[in-house]
């Protein structure tokens, strides 16, 4: 078995992304139980939130939240990129990256089971702090239709939104 592998969330996942969660986002520092209940919610949500963990030799060292937005039935379904931790000690190994393809396939995969509506696209956004550049690079190469949107929302700190309208190749219907 290799010794990185990439899967959906479980329950006994939690402490282990709670962990990581206090020690890269600033919202539940050092708040270990508090972001252990805030992300047993989005586990619950599922699947209208899809987490997904990065593990190493057995140990989750990554994990990314994406949320499914406005139904699933949409003709254009936006899918977005929520959260994304990576452990200190294994940043800097493309980690990020990797998870976040693994994810948008799935993603695409299962989004494309469910929905019969889709016309042409899956639409992949997330939002990050404008001056975050590790994010921003890692979320650049792969959101490729770049910066679509700006807010303000944690304080007065500058966010950027990139997109990446994924195309969809649907099998031609056959004549009646
Ligand atoms: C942003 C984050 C998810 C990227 O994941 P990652 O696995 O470290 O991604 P990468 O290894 O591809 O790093 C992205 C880029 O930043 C650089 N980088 C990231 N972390 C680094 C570190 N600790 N030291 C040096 N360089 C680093 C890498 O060199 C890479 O650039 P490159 O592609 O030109 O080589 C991760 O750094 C992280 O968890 N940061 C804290 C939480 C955060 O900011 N999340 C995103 C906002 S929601």
């Amino acid at each position: 078995m290799s010794p990185q592998s990439i899967r959906h969330a479980t329950e006994v996942d939690i402490p282990r992304m709670a962990t990581i969660n206090t020690s890269v986002f600033l919202g539940d520092r050092d708040k270990v139980k508090s972001a252990e209940e805030w992300m047993t919610c989005w586990l619950k949500a599922y699947p209208l939130y899809h987490y997904f963990v990065v593990e190493i030799n057995g140990l989750v060292v990554g994990y990314a939240g994406w949320q499914m937005h406005g139904g699933f039935q949409r003709a254009e379904p936006v899918i977005e990129l929520d959260q994304l931790g990576v452990d200190k000690a294994y940043q800097g190994q493309h980690l990020g990256p990797e998870l976040m393809r693994h994810s948008i396939d799935e993603l695409t995969r299962w989004v494309q089971s469910k929905n019969e509506r889709i016309e042409s696209h899956v639409t992949f956004v997330v939002w990050a702090y404008t001056l975050n550049f590790n994010a921003m690079n890692a979320y650049a190469k792969l959101f490729a239709d770049g910066v679509r949107g700006s807010r303000l929302q944690f304080g007065d700190r500058a966010e950027s939104m990139l997109r990446w309208r994924r195309p969809i190749i649907r099998p031609i219907r056959e004549q009646d």
